[in-house]
């Protein structure tokens, strides 16, 4: 089964906006969910105005909740 890589920006600008929830919001997902995700922080996808920024299989989604983001993985897991 492949899993869904979701990419969190950590760099400074992401920081300030909220990525630390996104993070923290990865890893209190459901184990079966969250045993289907890949979770890799990235340093910069260039879109800093825009943050907190996730990349969810090379896409990069700008303003990201953390509700968004449940959302988002649970729509791209059980389409
Ligand atoms: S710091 Fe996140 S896009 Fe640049």
């Amino acid at each position: 089964m492949n899993k869904l890589i979701v990419e969190i920006c950590i760099g400074t600008s992401c920081h300030l906006l909220g990525a630390q929830d996104l993070i923290e919001t990865i890893q209190e997902l459901p184990e079966a969910e969250r045993a289907r995700v890949e979770f890799q922080g990235v340093t910069c996808l260039k879109s800093c105005g825009k943050g907190p920024n996730v990349r969810i299989n090379g896409v990069t989604i700008p303003s990201v909740t953390p509700q968004q983001l449940i959302d988002i993985i649970r729509d791209n897991l059980f389409k």
